[in-house]
């Protein structure tokens, strides 16, 4: 512990040997940045290995995401009493009711996305076009809604990490050279019917896949130390070409095949 508490889509369970490997290559390094934090994999991973630097900045554009940070970071006794009211409460209907609510205390605020992550379908966080979280409730026999312990190993994991509702263009403003930035955007499709990227209303398409490789150049050349992940498509191998881009598998791609054939290859580029 601590583990992420949030399940959350693209998280980086999976591919956490082949990102701490990468990440002590580029160690030391003054300050750390996450500016798409998701459900914080490396992060908790990191701080679990007590690997990080003083000073880490997590941050993501989605506001209700970087509420549960906020939440369980700073009022984590409020936030694990809510989850036990929900946990008590759980049912069909108090789940739309939760669903429907909008919370206006942090404490309160956290604990519903915490509960809605725990018992909605297929447990990922996805808005309408409208901002409004619209997934159904899922069919788990037992949810975990309260995780205590992991939830206070987070608190205590969070305490000197500032948290941030920013797009990822605000590490340009932060990152000096020495720093170390690890970003996890949404995936890039590998077809056009492939809709992976609706994690909030914005959608993350490929103009902004470009801005963030220019944000990636810009911090190279500052001596900012980059790990970025992403699918491999040629975009992808286009964009990134000046840098060192390594396939790799994560596990859950890994059938019963002893050949590569049938998995999926991810790309990780790095600048050191
Ligand atoms: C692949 S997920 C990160 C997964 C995370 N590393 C983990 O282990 O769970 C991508 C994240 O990018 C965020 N995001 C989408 N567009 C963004 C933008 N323009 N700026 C910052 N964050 C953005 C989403 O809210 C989502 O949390």
């Amino acid at each position: 512990m601590p583990r992420p508490f949030l399940k959350w889509a693209g998280g980086k369970t999976g591919l956490l040997a082949e990102l701490l490997e990468r990440v002590e290559a580029a160690q030391p390094f003054s300050s750390y940045f996450e500016p798409f934090i998701g459900g914080g994999a490396l992060f908790f991973e990191l701080a679990r290995l007590g690997r990080l630097p003083g000073c880490a900045v997590l941050s993501d554009a989605n506001v209700n995401l970087v509420s549960a940070y906020l939440g369980v970071r700073d009022h984590v006794d409020a936030v694990i009493r809510a989850l036990l009211r929900h946990k008590s409460l759980h049912s069909r209907d108090h789940y739309y009711a939760v669903r429907d609510a909008a919370p206006r205390s942090l404490p309160a605020r956290a604990a519903r996305v915490i509960y809605l992550n725990r018992t909605c379908f297929n447990g990922l966080y996805r808005e309408n076009s409208r901002g409004r979280f619209n997934v159904p409730m899922g069919r788990y026999k037992n949810p975990r809604i309260c995780d205590e312990s992991n939830l206070r190993a987070c608190s205590k994991a969070l305490q000197p990490a500032q948290l941030a509702v920013k797009p990822f263009q605000h590490v340009l403003d932060a990152g000096r050279t020495g720093d170390f930035v690890y970003f996890d955007p949404p995936y890039h499709p590998l077809s056009k019917t492939s809709s992976f990227t609706s994690y909030d209303r914005a959608g993350f398409g490929e103009k902004d896949q470009r801005l963030l490789a220019d944000v990636f150049a810009q911090l190279s050349a500052r001596g900012v130390k980059c790990l970025l992940s992403n699918s491999m498509t040629d975009l992808v191998r286009h964009l990134y070409a000046d840098f060192t881009i390594e396939e790799v598998y994560a596990p859950r791609h890994v059938n019963s095949r002893p050949d590569r054939r049938g998995k999926i290859p991810e790309a990780l580029i790095r600048n050191f």
